[in-house]
């Protein structure tokens, strides 16, 4: 027999809990355009509803990691979640590798998703470059893993930065079509992505086009977490623009590309719309909104760093908090992977 066709019928929506997913990869330092596009919207979403934050170690190794510093770099991604002010009583913090159900859902996943939905995913082609043969089989099927980290939970809701959108879309379609081809409607729910504010896209400091990036070769086109207050303040004096004064309205930014994001980034630190800071700023050259912005990012970013380092000195304590996390996770992803393995019909049904 073949797979059952997908029907046009209106399908019984998801009516279970709200959850929250989200996840980063423990593969370099974190940034600005994290810290604005997911970290301070995990922060807001605690108090509202069941957070699940996880350490995507599992994604983080679809490119070469050191096994000698992946560790690390995993207790490091924890301590940013805490720094930024995810609270371990309120949101579960754990590493993605210690709750197996995502890799077991990830294989079933990669049955129900077609090679053409992958086939169009950017990120891929971004990332494996001018030489795909060589690329891992892992990386290629990146997305249908990250529709296991958030369907396992159920997540009804996943904070992301713009880049991760074309992913929560696969996202839904995975859902829709396991809920079909398994008669299980409304058993996975269609997850909303929320992307929106102007954090969701942080542009690199040296050039407007190209998004701030752990990868990009210049550190001085991204503000890392870790970054001292002398290195922020000196990497947004640096930072590109024009040489006009900063514009009244809105629609004279969209030109402007550098320009756009610096307000943009003001926004985001200061909780404001970009309107906003160009009611104050518009008509002022940098000469004057740099040292405000710098002023602001030192004030925002430099505690968090410093948290960061500190919590870094105690293992120990970040290791009871990613094993707890862990505990809660599992509590909650074990009955979907079984049910979702029953559903199926895996053995014993
Ligand atoms: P990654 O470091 O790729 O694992 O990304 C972790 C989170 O940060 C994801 O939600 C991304 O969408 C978000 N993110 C990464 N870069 C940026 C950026 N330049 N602006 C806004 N959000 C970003
Ligand atoms: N792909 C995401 C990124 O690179 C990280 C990620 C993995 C993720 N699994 C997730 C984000 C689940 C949200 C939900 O940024």
């Amino acid at each position: 027999m073949t797979e059952p066709e997908s029907t046009a019928a209106p399908v019984p929506a998801y009516t279970g809990p709200s959850r929250v997913l989200s996840g980063v990869q423990p593969s370099g330092a974190l940034h600005l355009g994290n810290y604005l596009g997911a970290l301070t919207k995990f922060v807001a979403l605690q108090d509202q509803t069941e957070c699940f934050f996880c350490v995507v170690d599992l994604h983080a190794i679809t490119v070469w990691q050191d096994p000698a510093k992946l560790t690390a770099q995993t207790r490091e991604i924890a301590a940013a979640y805490l720094a930024a002010g995810v609270d371990p009583a309120k949101a579960a913090i754990f590493p993605q590798s210690a709750v197996r159900a995502h890799a077991e859902l990830a294989w079933i996943f990669n049955c129900v998703a077609r090679l053409g939905w992958l086939d169009r995913m950017t990120q891929f082609k971004e990332k494996s470059g001018k030489h795909k043969e060589r690329s891992s089989v892992g990386l290629y099927t990146y997305p249908v893993l990250q529709a296991a980290d958030i369907l396992v939970y159920k997540a009804t809701q996943v904070p992301v930065g713009e880049d991760q959108k074309q992913h929560l879309e696969l996202t839904r379609d995975i859902a829709a079509k396991f809920n079909n081809d398994f008669s299980a409607p409304g058993f996975f729910p269609l997850t909303e992505p929320l992307i929106e504010g102007p954090g969701a896209r942080v542009m690199s400091l040296r050039d407007g086009a190209a998004k701030m990036s752990k990868s990009d070769p210049s550190d001085n086109s991204r503000i890392n977490l870790m970054d001292d207050a002398d290195a922020i303040a000196q990497k947004i004096r640096r930072a590109k623009t024009d040489p006009e004064p900063l514009p009244e309205g809105l629609e004279d930014l969209k030109p402007r590309p550098e320009a756009d994001n610096l307000v943009g980034i003001y926004a985001a630190l200061a909780g404001v719309t970009k309107a906003e800071v160009l009611l104050q700023y518009g008509g002022r050259g940098f000469g004057d909104f740099k040292p405000a912005l710098a002023d602001l990012a030192v004030a925002v970013m430099g505690p968090i760093g410093e948290r960061m380092r500190r919590l870094m000195d105690d293992p120990a304590e970040i290791d009871k908090v990613l094993r707890a996390g862990a505990e809660r996770a599992q509590a909650v992803a074990e009955p979907v992977i079984e049910e979702t393995k029953r559903l199926v019909g895996f053995w014993p049904g």
